[in-house]
């Protein structure tokens, strides 16, 4: 690796763009000197998050996996991630189709930038001090029969600090207990049960996983907790604990989107907009959103005073990476004309049992504070509140970084996966 870690965090201190207050745009359309090392490198860095961003609401709009009915909730950063892991062991067609999926033009992005940057994000989530509210993973398993590349297995770790795990797949009920415990134990139990099924013959399979516990980074006071009614359609109606705060939050009306967006910083460095559409037009939302959307939202947002209700809610999702990643053309390292032969070249290979799964918690710890005054009696200057009681969109970034951590919609607090 060329450059330093403390020239890595500044270089990723520099990276774009989501949110931020300047208009983003491609920087390869941006005017470069050529003989400017440095400055090349952080373009290309710029590059990759830029494609990071794209491919979340490519993602966002077209998965099969995500369903109009239920919530939604996945990690672009993770998902992007653990396919340039994988792409480290394929060759030929089968990686030549992860990198297109994803979006990336070796010609303008040269394969071990994309790999040096990831490393210096990968580094980044992973300090102890930096999202201690974050546990973001990938592990491999491979048949313990398999002679492994030795390239690989130290790219996977140096790059992407991730493990590859060797097991008996012979027994496959056996192996399939053996990554739960393995997953449970490294998210301290807070993923069991993950592989559900797999089939026979899988020698090779992916867990990707991520954990987040938001919590509030501004101290606001808690009024109370109070049961309401959460409307999931024009026939449902939910009871959820909803958490009231009076204060000063971020907040501001989109005309065009016919909704409100909430800007939310957490504990480590993760910042959320909520996008609260009007009633019925949720889907409207959905598809007219896109990065453009965001590029304006820090210049427009105001402090408003408000009573805020906001539902405490935990959210998980599981979902099969095999569908999500063939929303983006990536289909041939799953099947028999899979080249894998970076990982092994014992026998063919392919990637039989590839999971995603996300796990969020907003607000699971929140208490009322003791004290001796009544809400109703403090007075809202502006009397204005507003209610997260009906299907809302977010998005978490890290703020460091500025990517994408999660991407998803709450379409019922009370259902889970
Ligand atoms: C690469 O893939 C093509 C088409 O899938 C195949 O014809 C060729 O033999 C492969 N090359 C190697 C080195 O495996
Ligand atoms: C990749 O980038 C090069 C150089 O900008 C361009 O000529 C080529 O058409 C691009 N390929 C694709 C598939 O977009
Ligand atoms: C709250 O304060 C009022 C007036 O200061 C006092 O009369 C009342 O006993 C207090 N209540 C509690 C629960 O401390
Ligand atoms: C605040 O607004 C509600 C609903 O519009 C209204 O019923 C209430 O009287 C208002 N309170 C004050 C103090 O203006």
């Amino acid at each position: 690796m060329p450059s330093s870690v403390s020239q890595g965090v500044l270089l990723l201190a520099g990276l774009c763009c989501l949110f931020s207050g300047s208009q983003p745009q491609d920087p390869l359309e941006m005017d470069v000197d050529e003989h400017d090392h440095d400055h090349k490198e952080h373009l290309l860095c710029y590059r990759v998050s830029y494609i990071i961003i794209q491919i979340t609401f490519t993602l966002y709009h077209k998965s099969d996996s995500w369903s109009k009915q239920t919530n939604v909730l996945f990690s672009p950063l993770s998902i992007i991630a653990s396919s340039l892991m994988l792409s480290l062991g394929a060759k030929n067609n089968t990686h030549d189709q992860i990198l297109e999926g994803l979006n990336f033009n070796l010609t303008e992005t040269p394969e071990n930038f994309i790999h040096e940057c990831f490393q210096q994000l990968t580094y980044i989530l992973h300090l102890p001090d930096h999202t201690p509210q974050l546990t973001m993973d990938s592990s491999l398993f491979t048949d313990q029969k398999l002679k492994l590349m030795d390239k690989f297995v130290e790219d996977v770790r140096r790059l992407y600090h991730s493990k590859v795990i060797a097991l008996n797949f012979k027994d496959t009920q056996r192996a399939q207990n053996q990554i739960n415990e393995y997953v449970e134990g490294e998210t301290h139990g807070k993923i069991g049960g993950l592989v559900k099924e797999m089939e026979a013959d899988t020698d090779f399979a992916l867990m990707n996983y991520i954990f987040f516990q938001g919590k509030w980074y501004d101290d606001f006071e808690v009024e109370r907790i109070v049961e309401q009614d959460f409307h999931v359609n024009s026939d449902t109606t939910v009871k959820v604990p909803m958490i009231h705060r009076r204060g000063r939050f971020f907040l501001y009306r989109d005309l065009d989107l016919s909704c409100w967006v909430m800007v939310q910083h957490y504990m480590g460095d993760a910042t959320a907009f909520f996008m609260l559409p009007d009633q019925g037009k949720v889907q409207e939302l959905e598809k007219t959103l896109n990065q453009r959307h965001f590029e304006n939202i820090l210049q427009l947002i105001d402090i408003r005073t408000a009573d805020l209700y906001f539902p405490r809610l935990s959210i998980a999702t599981t979902y099969d990476l095999k569908t999500i990643l063939s929303t983006l053309g990536i289909t041939e390292v799953f099947s028999k004309e899979a080249d894998l032969s970076g990982v092994t070249q014992d026998a063919p290979l392919k990637l039989g049992k590839a999971v995603h799964k996300t796990v969020l918690t907003f607000e699971d710890d929140v208490t009322v504070p003791t004290r001796n005054t009544s809400w109703s009696k403090r007075d809202s200057p502006q009397n204005f509140s507003i209610h997260f009681n009906r299907p809302f969109l977010f998005v978490i970034k890290d703020e460091y970084t500025n990517c994408p951590l999660f991407v998803g919609k709450v379409v019922n607090p009370v259902t889970n996966d």
